[in-house]
Protein backbone atom coordinates (compact mmCIF):
# COMPACT_ATOMS: atom_id res chain seq x y z
CA UNK A 1 0.00 0.00 0.00
CA UNK A 2 1.20 3.28 -1.03
CA UNK A 3 0.61 6.88 1.10
CA UNK A 4 2.06 10.07 0.63
CA UNK A 5 4.01 11.80 3.64
CA UNK A 6 5.36 14.98 4.23
CA UNK A 7 8.93 14.91 5.25
CA UNK A 8 9.67 18.18 7.51
CA UNK A 9 11.76 21.23 6.59
CA UNK A 10 12.34 19.31 2.87
CA UNK A 11 9.16 20.20 1.62
CA UNK A 12 8.83 16.88 -0.54
CA UNK A 13 6.37 14.53 -0.84
CA UNK A 14 7.36 11.07 -1.72
CA UNK A 15 5.46 7.39 -2.14
CA UNK A 16 6.20 5.12 0.86
CA UNK A 17 5.85 1.43 0.70
CA UNK A 18 4.55 -0.60 3.43
CA UNK A 19 6.30 -3.51 3.91
CA UNK A 20 4.53 -6.78 4.11
CA UNK A 21 5.06 -8.04 8.15
CA UNK A 22 7.30 -11.11 8.69
CA UNK A 23 4.17 -13.39 9.30
CA UNK A 24 3.00 -12.21 6.07
CA UNK A 25 5.86 -13.20 4.17
CA UNK A 26 5.82 -16.38 5.88
CA UNK A 27 2.13 -16.92 4.93
CA UNK A 28 3.03 -15.74 1.34
CA UNK A 29 5.96 -18.16 0.88
CA UNK A 30 3.61 -21.27 2.15
CA UNK A 31 1.28 -20.35 0.16
CA UNK A 32 3.59 -20.50 -3.13
CA UNK A 33 4.75 -23.56 -2.06
CA UNK A 34 1.46 -25.44 -1.91
CA UNK A 35 0.68 -24.74 -5.44
CA UNK A 36 4.01 -25.47 -6.89
CA UNK A 37 4.25 -28.68 -4.97
CA UNK A 38 1.24 -29.37 -6.60
CA UNK A 39 3.02 -31.89 -8.93
CA UNK A 40 4.73 -33.91 -6.63
CA UNK A 41 1.78 -34.55 -4.51
CA UNK A 42 0.76 -38.13 -5.36
CA UNK A 43 4.22 -39.01 -4.83
CA UNK A 44 4.42 -38.07 -1.40
CA UNK A 45 0.97 -39.10 -0.65
CA UNK A 46 1.84 -42.81 -1.77
CA UNK A 47 5.34 -42.61 0.40
CA UNK A 48 4.11 -41.08 3.51
CA UNK A 49 1.18 -43.61 3.21
CA UNK A 50 3.84 -46.07 3.22
CA UNK A 51 5.81 -44.92 6.08
CA UNK A 52 2.57 -43.81 8.47
CA UNK A 53 1.47 -47.85 7.49
CA UNK A 54 4.99 -49.16 9.02
CA UNK A 55 4.73 -46.93 11.70
CA UNK A 56 1.45 -48.38 12.48
CA UNK A 57 2.53 -51.78 12.68
CA UNK A 58 5.27 -50.87 14.75
CA UNK A 59 3.63 -48.85 17.36
CA UNK A 60 0.84 -51.43 17.81
CA UNK A 61 3.15 -54.61 17.81
CA UNK A 62 5.56 -52.35 20.60
CA UNK A 63 1.91 -52.01 22.42
CA UNK A 64 1.02 -55.11 22.52
CA UNK A 65 4.18 -56.58 23.39
CA UNK A 66 4.01 -54.29 26.45
CA UNK A 67 0.50 -55.62 27.17
CA UNK A 68 1.59 -59.37 27.07
CA UNK A 69 4.85 -58.27 29.53
CA UNK A 70 2.68 -56.03 31.89
CA UNK A 71 -0.74 -58.32 32.07
CA UNK A 72 0.66 -61.51 30.98
CA UNK A 73 3.56 -61.76 34.07
CA UNK A 74 2.59 -61.57 37.80
CA UNK A 75 2.03 -59.39 39.30
CA UNK A 76 -0.15 -57.35 36.60
CA UNK A 77 -0.90 -53.97 37.85
CA UNK A 78 -3.53 -51.79 39.08
CA UNK A 79 -3.89 -49.27 36.27
CA UNK A 80 -4.16 -49.86 32.62
CA UNK A 81 -2.18 -48.16 30.03
CA UNK A 82 -4.17 -46.56 28.11
CA UNK A 83 -2.08 -46.19 25.23
CA UNK A 84 -1.90 -49.76 24.69
CA UNK A 85 -5.61 -49.53 24.48
CA UNK A 86 -4.85 -46.76 21.70
CA UNK A 87 -2.40 -47.99 19.85
CA UNK A 88 -3.17 -51.67 19.72
CA UNK A 89 -6.14 -53.11 21.78
CA UNK A 90 -9.08 -50.77 19.91
CA UNK A 91 -7.96 -52.17 16.45
CA UNK A 92 -7.27 -55.62 17.34
CA UNK A 93 -10.03 -56.19 19.36
CA UNK A 94 -12.54 -53.44 17.25
CA UNK A 95 -13.61 -52.33 20.82
CA UNK A 96 -14.45 -48.43 21.88
CA UNK A 97 -15.12 -48.77 25.29
CA UNK A 98 -11.87 -47.63 26.30
CA UNK A 99 -12.56 -44.33 25.13
CA UNK A 100 -16.13 -43.73 26.19
CA UNK A 101 -15.51 -43.05 29.96
CA UNK A 102 -13.44 -40.18 29.08
CA UNK A 103 -16.67 -39.08 26.57
CA UNK A 104 -19.18 -39.27 29.53
CA UNK A 105 -17.42 -38.17 31.84
CA UNK A 106 -16.36 -35.16 29.49
CA UNK A 107 -20.32 -34.38 28.77
CA UNK A 108 -20.42 -33.57 32.86
CA UNK A 109 -17.88 -31.25 32.94
CA UNK A 110 -18.39 -27.24 32.85
CA UNK A 111 -16.17 -25.13 30.55
CA UNK A 112 -13.30 -23.59 33.57
CA UNK A 113 -14.62 -26.15 36.43
CA UNK A 114 -12.32 -26.63 38.88
CA UNK A 115 -12.47 -30.74 39.05
CA UNK A 116 -10.88 -33.56 40.93
CA UNK A 117 -10.50 -36.98 39.63
CA UNK A 118 -10.31 -39.71 41.97
CA UNK A 119 -7.75 -42.73 41.01
CA UNK A 120 -6.40 -41.50 37.92
CA UNK A 121 -4.01 -43.90 37.01
CA UNK A 122 -1.97 -43.59 33.97
CA UNK A 123 -3.12 -40.04 33.63
CA UNK A 124 -4.67 -41.13 29.83
CA UNK A 125 -7.92 -39.68 30.63
CA UNK A 126 -7.06 -36.54 32.23
CA UNK A 127 -4.70 -35.40 29.20
CA UNK A 128 -7.02 -36.40 26.29
CA UNK A 129 -10.55 -36.09 27.52
CA UNK A 130 -10.61 -33.58 30.33
CA UNK A 131 -7.88 -31.41 30.61
CA UNK A 132 -9.29 -29.50 27.01
CA UNK A 133 -12.49 -28.21 29.14
CA UNK A 134 -11.32 -28.02 32.83
CA UNK A 135 -10.01 -24.83 34.54
CA UNK A 136 -8.13 -26.96 36.47
CA UNK A 137 -8.16 -30.67 37.57
CA UNK A 138 -6.10 -32.08 40.74
CA UNK A 139 -6.10 -35.94 39.98
CA UNK A 140 -4.97 -38.42 42.41
CA UNK A 141 -4.31 -41.97 43.20
CA UNK A 142 -2.52 -44.12 45.66
CA UNK A 143 0.07 -45.90 43.40
CA UNK A 144 2.80 -44.04 43.09
CA UNK A 145 4.10 -45.59 39.55
CA UNK A 146 0.63 -44.17 38.67
CA UNK A 147 1.13 -40.64 39.42
CA UNK A 148 4.90 -40.71 37.92
CA UNK A 149 3.78 -42.34 35.09
CA UNK A 150 1.15 -39.95 34.48
CA UNK A 151 3.67 -37.11 35.48
CA UNK A 152 5.73 -38.49 33.04
CA UNK A 153 3.67 -38.96 29.76
CA UNK A 154 0.49 -36.63 30.57
CA UNK A 155 1.93 -33.10 31.44
CA UNK A 156 -0.66 -30.47 31.12
CA UNK A 157 -0.89 -26.76 32.50
CA UNK A 158 -4.23 -27.22 34.19
CA UNK A 159 -3.67 -30.95 35.63
CA UNK A 160 -1.75 -31.93 39.08
CA UNK A 161 -0.79 -35.36 40.11
CA UNK A 162 -1.09 -36.12 43.55
CA UNK A 163 -0.77 -39.63 45.41
CA UNK A 164 -3.13 -39.60 47.83
CA UNK A 165 -5.69 -42.62 49.21
CA UNK A 166 -8.69 -41.62 49.22
CA UNK A 167 -10.31 -43.89 52.07
CA UNK A 168 -7.59 -41.40 54.51
CA UNK A 169 -6.27 -38.65 52.25
CA UNK A 170 -9.91 -37.10 50.04
CA UNK A 171 -8.43 -33.86 48.69
CA UNK A 172 -9.71 -31.26 50.59
CA UNK A 173 -11.22 -28.28 48.94
CA UNK A 174 -14.47 -27.41 46.93
CA UNK A 175 -14.72 -29.20 43.44
CA UNK A 176 -17.55 -28.62 40.45
CA UNK A 177 -17.00 -31.80 39.70
CA UNK A 178 -15.44 -34.97 40.58
CA UNK A 179 -14.43 -38.14 38.11
CA UNK A 180 -14.34 -41.61 39.44
CA UNK A 181 -13.52 -43.68 36.32
CA UNK A 182 -13.15 -47.35 36.90
CA UNK A 183 -11.95 -47.64 40.29
CA UNK A 184 -15.29 -47.77 42.81
CA UNK A 185 -15.18 -51.26 41.70
CA UNK A 186 -11.52 -51.45 44.11
CA UNK A 187 -13.55 -50.58 47.37
CA UNK A 188 -15.73 -52.51 49.74
CA UNK A 189 -19.21 -51.62 49.73
CA UNK A 190 -18.57 -50.14 53.31
CA UNK A 191 -15.53 -47.83 51.96
CA UNK A 192 -17.78 -46.36 49.10
CA UNK A 193 -20.58 -45.45 51.46
CA UNK A 194 -17.70 -43.52 53.37
CA UNK A 195 -16.21 -41.78 50.25
CA UNK A 196 -19.33 -40.98 49.09
CA UNK A 197 -19.98 -39.02 51.89
CA UNK A 198 -16.77 -36.91 51.72
CA UNK A 199 -17.35 -36.26 48.13
CA UNK A 200 -20.99 -35.09 48.86
CA UNK A 201 -19.06 -32.43 50.91
CA UNK A 202 -16.33 -31.41 48.62
CA UNK A 203 -18.54 -31.00 45.73
CA UNK A 204 -20.18 -27.27 44.85
CA UNK A 205 -24.44 -27.39 45.53
CA UNK A 206 -24.59 -28.05 41.70
CA UNK A 207 -21.43 -30.10 41.36
CA UNK A 208 -21.81 -33.49 39.25
CA UNK A 209 -19.81 -36.69 40.19
CA UNK A 210 -19.31 -38.80 36.93
CA UNK A 211 -17.94 -41.86 36.53
CA UNK A 212 -17.65 -46.18 35.28
CA UNK A 213 -17.82 -49.19 36.32
CA UNK A 214 -18.75 -52.94 35.62
CA UNK A 215 -21.12 -55.22 35.75
CA UNK A 216 -19.66 -58.59 37.02
CA UNK A 217 -19.45 -61.73 35.15
CA UNK A 218 -22.03 -63.71 34.75
CA UNK A 219 -20.09 -66.77 36.24
CA UNK A 220 -19.30 -64.43 39.11
CA UNK A 221 -15.63 -64.65 38.49
CA UNK A 222 -13.79 -61.41 39.25
CA UNK A 223 -12.55 -59.45 36.36
CA UNK A 224 -9.69 -58.22 38.23
CA UNK A 225 -7.58 -59.67 41.04
CA UNK A 226 -8.17 -55.58 42.65
CA UNK A 227 -11.51 -55.54 42.74
CA UNK A 228 -13.26 -55.50 46.12
CA UNK A 229 -17.25 -55.35 44.86
CA UNK A 230 -18.25 -55.57 40.95
CA UNK A 231 -22.05 -53.87 40.22
CA UNK A 232 -25.32 -56.64 39.90
CA UNK A 233 -27.08 -54.01 38.09
CA UNK A 234 -27.68 -50.01 37.20
CA UNK A 235 -29.47 -50.18 40.23
CA UNK A 236 -27.13 -51.81 42.91
CA UNK A 237 -25.02 -49.15 41.43
CA UNK A 238 -27.35 -46.40 41.55
CA UNK A 239 -28.29 -47.11 45.47
CA UNK A 240 -25.08 -45.49 46.31
CA UNK A 241 -25.68 -42.45 44.52
CA UNK A 242 -29.19 -42.29 45.73
CA UNK A 243 -29.02 -41.02 49.56
CA UNK A 244 -26.93 -38.06 49.01
CA UNK A 245 -27.89 -37.02 45.10
CA UNK A 246 -31.39 -35.74 43.92
CA UNK A 247 -30.59 -36.42 39.96
CA UNK A 248 -28.68 -39.86 39.51
CA UNK A 249 -28.44 -41.34 36.26
CA UNK A 250 -26.68 -44.68 35.80
CA UNK A 251 -26.75 -46.46 32.26
CA UNK A 252 -25.05 -48.81 30.37
CA UNK A 253 -23.28 -49.93 27.54
CA UNK A 254 -22.58 -53.99 26.74
CA UNK A 255 -19.91 -55.44 24.65
CA UNK A 256 -19.49 -59.39 23.81
CA UNK A 257 -16.52 -59.03 26.85
CA UNK A 258 -17.72 -56.61 29.28
CA UNK A 259 -21.04 -55.05 30.89
CA UNK A 260 -20.53 -50.93 31.60
CA UNK A 261 -22.12 -48.96 33.66
CA UNK A 262 -21.74 -44.88 33.94
CA UNK A 263 -23.15 -43.05 36.39
CA UNK A 264 -23.44 -38.83 36.82
CA UNK A 265 -25.43 -37.54 40.25
CA UNK A 266 -25.43 -34.27 41.59
CA UNK A 267 -28.41 -32.21 42.62
CA UNK A 268 -28.12 -29.83 40.42
CA UNK A 269 -28.35 -30.63 36.54
CA UNK A 270 -27.00 -33.68 35.08
CA UNK A 271 -26.69 -34.33 31.37
CA UNK A 272 -29.39 -34.84 28.74
CA UNK A 273 -31.51 -33.60 31.71
CA UNK A 274 -34.52 -31.23 30.42
CA UNK A 275 -32.76 -28.60 31.92
CA UNK A 276 -29.38 -29.41 30.90
CA UNK A 277 -28.12 -26.59 28.38
CA UNK A 278 -26.02 -28.01 25.95
CA UNK A 279 -29.15 -29.99 24.12
CA UNK A 280 -32.55 -29.52 22.60
CA UNK A 281 -35.50 -31.01 24.05
C1 LIG B 1 -8.54 -49.63 36.97
S1 LIG B 1 -7.61 -48.29 37.54
C2 LIG B 1 -8.50 -46.91 36.82
C3 LIG B 1 -7.58 -45.78 36.50
C4 LIG B 1 -8.22 -44.65 35.70
N1 LIG B 1 -9.20 -43.93 36.47
C5 LIG B 1 -8.83 -45.15 34.41
O1 LIG B 1 -10.01 -44.92 34.17
O2 LIG B 1 -8.13 -45.79 33.64
C6 LIG B 1 -8.01 -48.17 39.26
C7 LIG B 1 -7.12 -47.17 39.97
O3 LIG B 1 -7.58 -46.99 41.30
C8 LIG B 1 -6.43 -46.74 42.09
N2 LIG B 1 -6.80 -46.95 43.51
C9 LIG B 1 -7.24 -48.10 44.08
N3 LIG B 1 -7.46 -47.90 45.40
C10 LIG B 1 -7.17 -46.60 45.65
C11 LIG B 1 -7.21 -45.80 46.84
N4 LIG B 1 -7.56 -46.32 48.02
N5 LIG B 1 -6.87 -44.49 46.75
C12 LIG B 1 -6.49 -43.97 45.55
N6 LIG B 1 -6.41 -44.68 44.41
C13 LIG B 1 -6.76 -45.99 44.45
C14 LIG B 1 -5.42 -47.74 41.56
O4 LIG B 1 -4.10 -47.42 41.92
C15 LIG B 1 -5.68 -47.63 40.07
O5 LIG B 1 -4.85 -46.67 39.46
Amino acid sequence: MAQQEQLPGLQLTRAVTALPSADQARRGVISTLRKRLGFAKPLLEALFSIEARVAEAWVSGAHHRLFLAQWGIFPVPEFFDHKIGLYWMWKARRSPHGVERGVFSLLALAPGCKALELCCGDGFNAHFFYSIRVGSMLSVDFDPKAIAHARKHFRAENVTYEIADIRTQMPHGVFDNIVWDAAIEHFTEQEIAEIMGNIKTRLTPTGILSGFTIVERADGKKMLPHHEYEFKSKDDLARFFRPHFRNVKVFETIYPDRHNLYFWASDGVVPFMDEWKYATN
